[in-house]
């Protein structure tokens, strides 16, 4: 599926951008990056966002109670 119009980025070209990303967090800006594009409209910024967050689910291995990760992808500091 089409996600960016302007660049024709696809679901799984950005959920793959996502998974080889490692532990490293990814931001909207870093996926068009890495696919070699720039934001032209930014309609597409709110779906990459989603397909981030969700893939950062899938990666994370903590549980319910205790997990970092989504306060460090937000850049909140644990204290
Ligand atoms: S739809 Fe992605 S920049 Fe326009």
């Amino acid at each position: 599926m089409i996600v960016c119009s302007c660049n024709r980025l696809t679901d799984r070209a950005i959920r793959a951008c996502a998974a080889s990303s490692g532990k490293r967090p990814l931001r909207v800006l870093d996926v068009y990056g890495l696919l070699d594009c720039k934001p032209d409209c930014g309609r597409c910024a709110p779906s990459i966002a989603a397909l981030l967050r969700e893939q950062r689910e899938l990666d994370c291995a903590c549980t319910p109670d205790d997990c970092p990760c989504a306060d460090r992808a937000a850049g909140v500091e644990a204290a």
